[in-house]
């Protein structure tokens, strides 16, 4: 046995890696898939599994079953304080899973946006284990889209507690190589599933009151939710309510950080300022099509960019941001500058995640 970094003890798995071709989307047709069958095994077995989404790579475990979900915090090094997101393949399970009924809004955003990117918050029935919530009394719970998710979780017949498939802190993962590069040796098996579509994180909204907060930015943007309530909804303000107490506890911790430093610049002036500033570092820049473009004659000899996307074309950028922090995360870099973008739609999600892995200097 491996020692783990906080004295625990984990098994060493030989990690397995399944391809599900990513042209195939019937999901009776990839029920029938030996890889599924065999990752639907291991989870009803109380095993971790690794699976495609259409936002990240998740790590899915029996929500139902405790020992199983420790698995999980032990593969990722999470903190136990921080619950996970409840993973169903039908609106019948939500019933299943769930302890109370939703109102009228809740049911109409649920109609628009599952499957999808949409995390609610609601209570939990006896099925979810403790463990899954982190004792709260309330659960995320999540309907993805992803066929590969969706046969997943419909032939292993339980619903699956799935964090972002990565190391805690690191960048989530978008391909089945950055699961493997954190996770290897860690998990039984893996599903290949081909390069995530969304990018970032599924949006997590709090419905118990009767004005819906935004716990976290996410795949599908305030102006979508504004726009099937007919109503404005608010975006929790600060990473604590009134009380200090986190409302969505993912949100406290150092989050989706390369290991080299990353400078988020928010505008034209501050990204021209800070090539400027580490110019005589080995620094790499991230910067949008249109910077590029615009500033290609102000940069320095030698230092290097990466284009993000066009500006105007935020869902590109969100298909990207992540797996580009982990292509620079490399030692010989010293810095990473990258620049900001407007926080409209899914933009304030890309934001958010970026002032999230930036260095507080
Ligand atoms: O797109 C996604 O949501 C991905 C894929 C795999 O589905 N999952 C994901 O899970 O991002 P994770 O564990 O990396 O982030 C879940 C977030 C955390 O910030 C957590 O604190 C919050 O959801 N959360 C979970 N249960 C909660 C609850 N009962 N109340 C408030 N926040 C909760
Ligand atoms: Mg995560």
């Amino acid at each position: 046995m491996k020692r783990d970094n906080n004295s625990l003890y984990r098994k060493v798995y030989k990690t397995e890696i399944g391809v599900v071709d990513p042209g195939i989307k019937d999901i009776p047709l990839l029920r029938k898939l030996p890889v599924i069958n065999k990752a639907a095994e291991l989870l009803r077995a109380g095993e971790v599994v690794a699976f495609p989404t259409e936002t990240v790579y998740g790590l899915g475990a029996d929500a139902g079953n405790p020992e199983a979900i420790e698995k999980i915090f032990q593969a990722k090094g999470r903190p136990q304080d921080n619950p996970l997101i409840v993973h169903i393949a039908s609106k019948e399970q939500l019933r299943a899973v769930s302890d109370s009924s939703l109102k009228e809004d809740t049911l109409n955003l649920l109609e628009a946006f599952w499957p999808g990117p949409l995390t609610i918050i609601t209570g939990k029935s006896s099925l979810i284990s403790e463990k899954t919530t982190s004792g709260l009394d309330s659960m995320a719970v999540r309907f993805p889209s992803h066929p590969v998710a969706r046969a997943l979780i419909e032939e292993a017949d339980l619903p699956l507690a799935a964090p972002s498939a990565n190391i805690s802190g690191a960048p989530s993962p978008t391909t089945a190589e950055h699961v493997y590069n954190d996770l290897q040796g860690r998990i039984p098996l893996l599903i290949d599933g081909g390069p995530t579509w969304i990018g970032i994180e599924s949006t997590v909204l709090d419905t118990r009151s009767e004005a819906p907060v935004i716990l976290r930015p996410g795949g599908i943007s305030q102006e979508e939710i504004e726009k099937i309530l007919g109503k404005e909804i608010r975006i929790s303000p600060s990473e604590s309510d009134n009380k200090g107490q986190p409302l969505s506890p993912g949100m406290k911790y150092s989050h989706y950080s390369p290991a080299t430093p990353l400078i988020l610049a928010k505008t034209r002036e501050e990204l021209l300022e800070k090539i400027k500033e580490y110019s005589s570092c080995n620094t790499k820049v991230i910067l949008s099509e249109e910077s590029r473009e615009q500033i290609k004659g102000l940069l320095p000899a030698g230092m290097e960019v990466i284009s993000m996307g066009p500006l105007a074309k935020p869902e590109i950028i969100a298909g990207r941001i992540f797996a580009l922090l982990r292509k620079l995360d490399r030692p010989e870099l010293d810095y990473i500058i990258v620049e900001g973008i407007p926080e409209k739609g899914i933009g304030l999600a890309v934001m958010n995640r970026l002032y999230r892995a930036s260095s507080k200097e």
